[in-house]
C-alpha cells in the first residue's frame, strides 16, 4: 500500500497495539495495520475492507493532494486512510456510532494519518451542511438509511468530482452485467413483473436480521436512484458498486428552519443521534454467520 512503510508506527510493540485494538471492541471493517496486526480475518458479521477497496482503488487517483474528502458512515476509517495516503488534504469520516469512530481514530494513528471526525448521523449531516466535497465515498450506508433518496440527492450535490457508491443489491443481476456494465437500462414497456423493473424493498426486520437496514434497491433501482440525483455513472466494477461523477447540477434550497423527524424500529435504536453500539442487536446476524447462512458481502 501507498506510504504505508513511512507511515508504519516504529515506537509501540505489536502486543501493545493488539491490546488496544481489542479494548476497541469488534471490528466490522477488516484489515491490516502497517505493523501487520489485522482487525479481522474478513468473516462475517466483519468483512474484508480490502477486498471492497479493489473495485474502488482503479477510480481514485493516485494523487489526492490537495483535495478533500467526505466519508459517510466511514466506520472505522479504512477508506478514508486510503484517501489521506494517497495525499488527500481533509478527509471528513461520518459515523453515528461512537465506538467506530474511536476506532477510526486509533486505526488513523496507526497510519500516521488524522482524520476529521464527525458524529452524526448521515442525514442530518447532509442536511446541516452547505460544505462540498472533491471525492465522496458513500459506501455499505445506502439501505442503513430510512431516506436513502434524500441522502443521495444531498451527496451529489456535495460532490465536486467523484462519489464511490456500494449498496446491497437484491433480485436479479443480469448476467452480463460487467459487459453491459452500467447501461442496462430497462425499456419503458418493462413490466412490474420483469426482474429488470427498477425495485426499492422496503425490507423492515427482514434483512440480514439487522435492524438497521432500512431498504434495498435491486440491480436497475440502484443506477436509477443515481442517475436520478444528477449523477452520471462512469462505472459499475461490481453489482453492488458504482463510480459517478456529477452530471447535471440541481443545487440546493437553504432553509432557515428545518424539522427533521425521529424514526426507529420497535426496540431499536432511535436516529438521527449519537448510537452507541448495541452488540444483542446483531445476535441473529452473528449465529447465522457461524452457522454459514449468510452471503459473502464485498
Ligand atoms: C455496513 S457499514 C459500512 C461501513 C463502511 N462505509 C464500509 O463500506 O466499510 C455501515 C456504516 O454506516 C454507519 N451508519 C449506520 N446508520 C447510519 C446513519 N444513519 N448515518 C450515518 N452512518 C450510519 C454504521 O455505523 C456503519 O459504520
Amino acid at each position: 500500500m501507498f506510504k504505508l512503510a513511512r507511515a508504519t508506527q516504529k515506537t509501540q510493540t505489536q502486543d501493545e497495539v493488539a491490546k488496544q485494538m481489542h479494548a476497541l471492541g469488534w471490528w466490522y471493517q477488516h484489515f491490516q495495520f502497517p505493523n501487520g496486526l489485522r482487525t479481522g480475518n474478513g468473516k462475517e458479521p466483519g468483512y474484508d475492507a480490502e477486498a471492497r477497496w479493489k473495485f474502488i482503488e482503479p477510480y481514485v487517483p493516485s494523487d489526492l493532494t490537495g483535495k478533500t474528502v467526505l466519508d459517510l458512515g466511514g466506520n472505522a476509517g479504512f477508506f478514508s486512510i486510503q484517501m489521506k495516503l494517497r495525499g488527500a488534504k481533509k478527509c471528513t469520516l461520518v459515523d453515528p456510532f461512537l465506538e467506530f469512530l474511536k476506532q477510526a481514530k486509533f486505526a488513523a494513528g496507526q497510519f500516521g494519518v488524522k482524520l476529521n471526525l464527525v458524529n452524526d448521523d448521515a442525514h442530518t449531516y447532509c442536511l446541516q451542511t452547505e460544505e462540498r466535497f472533491d471525492y465522496v465515498i458513500f459506501l455499505g450506508l445506502l439501505y442503513h438509511l430510512k431516506y436513502p433518496g434524500l441522502v443521495l440527492d444531498r451527496l451529489a450535490e456535495m460532490t465536486k468530482e467523484r462519489i464511490f457508491i456500494q449498496s446491497d443489491v437484491v433480485g436479479h443481476i443480469p448476467k452480463d452485467h460487467l459487459e453491459k456494465s452500467y447501461y442496462i437500462v430497462p425499456n419503458e414497456g418493462v413490466s412490474l413483473e420483469d426482474p429488470l423493473f427498477p425495485k426499492l424493498s422496503f425490507v423492515e426486520n427482514l434483512y440480514n436480521s439487522d435492524p438497521t437496514n432500512w431498504w434495498l434497491p435491486n440491480f436497475t433501482a440502484l443506477a436509477a436512484m443515481v442517475r436520478s440525483a444528477g449523477l452520471k455513472i462512469l462505472s459499475r466494477p461490481h453489482p453492488q458498486v458504482i463510480i459517478a461523477e456529477p452530471e447535471r447540477y440541481f443545487g440546493k434550497v437553504v432553509l432557515k428552519k428545518l424539522v427533521f423527524p425521529r424514526y426507529a424500529k420497535k426496540d431499536g435504536a432511535v436516529f438521527p443521534g449519537p448510537q452507541v453500539y448495541d452488540r444483542s442487536l446483531w445476535q441473529d446476524l452473528i449465529r447465522r454467520a457461524r452457522q454459514g447462512e449468510s452471503d459473502e458481502p464485498i
